[in-house]
């Protein structure tokens, strides 16, 4: 088979890393793709959202199946636009990306299907939402209705914060056009948990659980990010948890898309709180999670090509899941600065460090390949930098271990990824 793999981050990354180790696969194709992934499939260039020139180039080369790591070109309908061709695609179609693509909906969806979220109302009129805060206890959560590279979301403690993050959102449009809406959370306490799962429009397939931590610094502090590190599987998500999640999150999740007429085929990363009074949803994406990704796909044993085709195909019942009974973490290298400001081409010094090494896994987010061979650092987050182990300690003092053996200009990381497991017996 002929694979295309459509985006440039760590997560496209380990897809890429992954469907090479399908023993169905001849070619991989990555658009556009990174330093790293070149080493595993033909990076050509295209932006993930050149939906034309993308399926031109599918069917020029024969492409037999084109999976879609980003959020973007989903929620923009690339699936639309591929299965309009002919093509074999991987992901959510327009319809069902709405997901993740909107706020609002997605809210409005676990309201009337009863799935279990924080409490919520919805503006259009930033006069409404102000004057509604007024009433309102603190902390607040306010969301962009729209994609906002995962920051479009602001915890205030105060009427004065909440009232400034409205004008940030609504009036100065600093997330764009995804701040046209406003959603107004209840904030929720607990340990939040990933969980993806395969969903072919009827069943729904989790993969084993893990964590992200969102904030750029050590303690949870500073901004949010795209994610600083991820470990899988979570320790606090028990096996009880994960069978009531299934009953009342998973499956009427995938029911209820189907009832609203959008059946979902793809990936649903279901963000959770585990809240004193149970699981509650946080969040929908319509695609793998990054760098949620980087830490369960190294545990699954199947063969991916298998699932993503049953997916597309409606046979997803007869897959099951398998994943390594070990545990992976995955600390990111930054760029100085991220997540606002940062340079980028530096040069990035031991990546050879990782060659042969059994068990750790050096996954590109943001590097390129210069005419030298070097690689050079062309992003916020630059390296995803992952290991496993025989537990999430140890798989944890790995991973601490080999960010050792990378280094360029500005690096930063969390030293604290996974520390939480400290406090368990996991
Ligand atoms: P989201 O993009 O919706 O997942 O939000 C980003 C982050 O904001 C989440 O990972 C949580 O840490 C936090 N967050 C979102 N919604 C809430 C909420 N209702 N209560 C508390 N924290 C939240
Ligand atoms: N790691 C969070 C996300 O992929 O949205």
């Amino acid at each position: 088979m002929k694979i295309l793999v459509v985006g440039s981050g760590g997560r496209e990354h380990v897809l890429v890393w992954k469907i090479a180790k399908s023993s169905r696969v001849d070619k991989i194709y990555c658009a556009p793709g990174n330093g790293g992934i070149s080493t595993l499939a033909e990076c050509v260039p295209i932006g993930a959202m050149e939906f034309g020139k993308l399926a031109d180039f599918a069917k020029e080369k024969e492409i037999d199946l084109t999976v879609v790591g980003m959020d973007d070109p989903l929620v923009g309908g690339i699936v639309d636009v591929f299965n309009a061709r002919g093509l074999r695609i991987f992901g959510p179609d327009k319809a069902a990306a709405i997901l993740e693509g909107s706020k609002a909906f997605s809210k409005d969806l676990m309201k009337k299907y009863g799935i279990p979220t924080a409490a919520y109302e919805t503006f259009d009129d930033a006069d409404a939402a102000a004057e509604y805060l007024r009433h309102s206890a603190f902390p607040v959560v306010l969301k962009a209705d729209g994609l906002a590279l995962g920051k479009g979301v602001l915890i205030c403690n105060s009427l004065d914060e909440a009232l400034q993050g409205v004008r940030d959102i609504m009036t100065d449009r600093k997330f764009g056009d995804a701040g046209r809406r406003l959603v107004v959370e209840e904030f929720m306490t607990g340990r939040e948990v990933s969980v993806l799962s395969f969903c072919d429009g009827r069943t729904c397939l989790p993969m084993t659980s893990a964590q992200d931590h969102k904030r750029a610094l050590d303690g949870d502090k500073g901004l949010n990010t795209g994610g600083m590190g991820t470990f899988s599987p979570s320790p606090f998500y028990t096996k009880e948890i994960d069978a009531w999640c299934r009953e009342n999150i998973f499956k009427p999740t995938v029911a209820a898309m189907n009832s609203e007429g959008r059946p979902f085929k793809g990936v649903i990363f279901f963000g959770l709180m585990l809240t004193e009074k149970g699981p509650r949803v946080l969040e929908y994406n319509c695609r793998f999670g990054d760098p949620e990704a980087q830490v369960v796909l190294p545990r699954m044993e199947n063969d991916i090509v298998d699932i993503f085709e049953a997916c597309i195909d409606g046979r997803l019942d007869e897959i099951e899941l398998r994943f390594s009974d070990n545990a992976c973490v995955c600390v990111c290298v930054a760029s100085g600065g991220y997540p606002t400001s940062y340079k980028k081409g530096f040069v990035i010094n031991g990546i050879e460090n990782f060659d042969g090494k059994e068990g750790y896994y050096l996954f590109h987010a943001g590097t390129r390949l210069d005419s030298e061979g070097r690689y050079l650092t062309n992003g916020g987050r630059v390296l995803n930098v992952t290991a496993t182990g025989s537990d999430l300690k140890e798989a944890r003092k790995n991973a601490y271990e080999a960010v050792e053996w990378v280094s360029f200009e500005g690096a930063f990381f969390r030293h604290d990824i996974g520390k939480a497991i400290d406090e368990t017996e996991a």
